[in-house]
């Protein structure tokens, strides 16, 4: 069990460097990558969907409850006893060392075993593992998060860094599509975005049900709706490869340099750490380059999307 510190993945590894990553966000990833395991005690579970719920999990050991840190993009290992890994993104506000947010969907083995699990059950996680989205690169811009269904959950992470140092960001968009209303997740915390976090929200479902009174249509005709200095954007795009595909080509178009869009890709995965090769694209390992990926790069990965 060690910690270690590097600046691109893959350097300190004896790999060849990944030769496609854009230059300007090698410069400003940094991140930690360990191996470390916490037992974790499930602290309690939200029914946040038919589909999906949120976990709140609590690191038993005092002390590695307080070392534990992750930056917004990072990933986890979880590990339900007797049933496997997922990985699983880090929903929460790194800056909180007494909860671990995770926002999962009920897919396979993993997943539906964590469904099962009872308040104070204990789990294992591993981690943080992979790229982050690089949220100091970003401060005196505006940020476009666009999140499509469950690819809120890591888009809270970064919310929740942003909504902590408001100040050094300009303006702030959220938009946020599900196919159904119900689909739509945090619901509860919309008004919070809004109002503490100074976040301009706009949601859309796809098919409207009869209580739903917002509009109707794919995330991209949210565009018209506002506008903003395309130099002075970063955006945050995080959804099934289809959406951020069309949104990404979107914003290219409206001048947002491709290095500035940072996308989530997600492949299956086993040890998280760049030595089973489950996760690999070409010569890429998903793990640890990244998931958080420019969109520069994400271009130039054969078989990414
Ligand atoms: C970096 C990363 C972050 C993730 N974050 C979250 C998260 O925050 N919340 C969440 O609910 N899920 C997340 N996932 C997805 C989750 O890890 C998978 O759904 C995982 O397979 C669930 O494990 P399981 O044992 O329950 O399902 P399994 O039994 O492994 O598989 C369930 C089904 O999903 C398919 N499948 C699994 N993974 C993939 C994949 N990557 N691409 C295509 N098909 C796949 C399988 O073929 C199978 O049909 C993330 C994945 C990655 C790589
Ligand atoms: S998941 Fe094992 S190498 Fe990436």
């Amino acid at each position: 069990m060690h910690d270690m510190r590097f600046t691109l993945p893959g350097q300190d590894l004896n790999r060849e460097p990944f030769a496609m990553k854009s230059p300007d966000f090698q410069k400003k990833c940094e991140v930690m990558i360990t191996d470390r395991g916490y037992k974790c005690r499930i602290t309690n579970t939200v029914s946040i969907s038919s589909q999906e719920k949120l976990f709140l999990l609590r690191i038993v050991d005092p002390v590695e409850r307080q070392l534990f840190n992750f930056r917004p993009g990072q990933f986890l290992m979880l590990e339900v006893p007797g049933y496997g890994e997922a990985p699983i993104s880090i929903s929460s506000d790194n800056s909180n060392h007494e909860f671990i947010e995770l926002c999962i969907r009920k897919a396979g083995h993993v997943t539906s075993a964590m469904f099962e699990a009872r308040q104070g059950a204990i789990v294992s996680i591993r981690g943080p593992f992979g790229t982050a989205f690089p949220m100091e690169a970003m401060e005196g811009s505006n940020v476009l998060l666009v999140a499509g269904g469950l690819g809120i959950a890591p888009v809270r992470a970064p919310l929740y860094w942003i909504s902590n140092h408001r100040d050094k960001y300009k303006n702030v968009y959220l938009l946020y599509g599900a196919k159904e209303p119900s689909q739509l997740l945090f619901s509860y915390q919309f008004e919070e975005w809004q109002k503490v976090s100074n976040v301009q929200l706009m949601t859309i479902v796809e098919k409207p049900d009869e209580s739903w009174k917002g509009r109707t249509g794919l995330i991209t005709s949210l565009f018209g709706e506002f506008s903003f200095d395309s130099k002075k954007t970063f955006a945050i795009v995080c959804g099934p490869p289809i959406m951020f595909q069309f949104v990404c080509n979107y914003l290219d178009g409206k001048g947002i340099p491709m290095n500035r869009m940072f996308v989530s890709l997600e492949r299956r995965m086993h040890c998280g750490m760049g030595k089973c090769c489950r996760c690999m694209v070409g010569s890429t390992f998903t793990c640890l380059d990244g998931p958080v990926f420019d969109y520069w790069s994400v271009m130039n990965l054969k078989e990414a999307i």
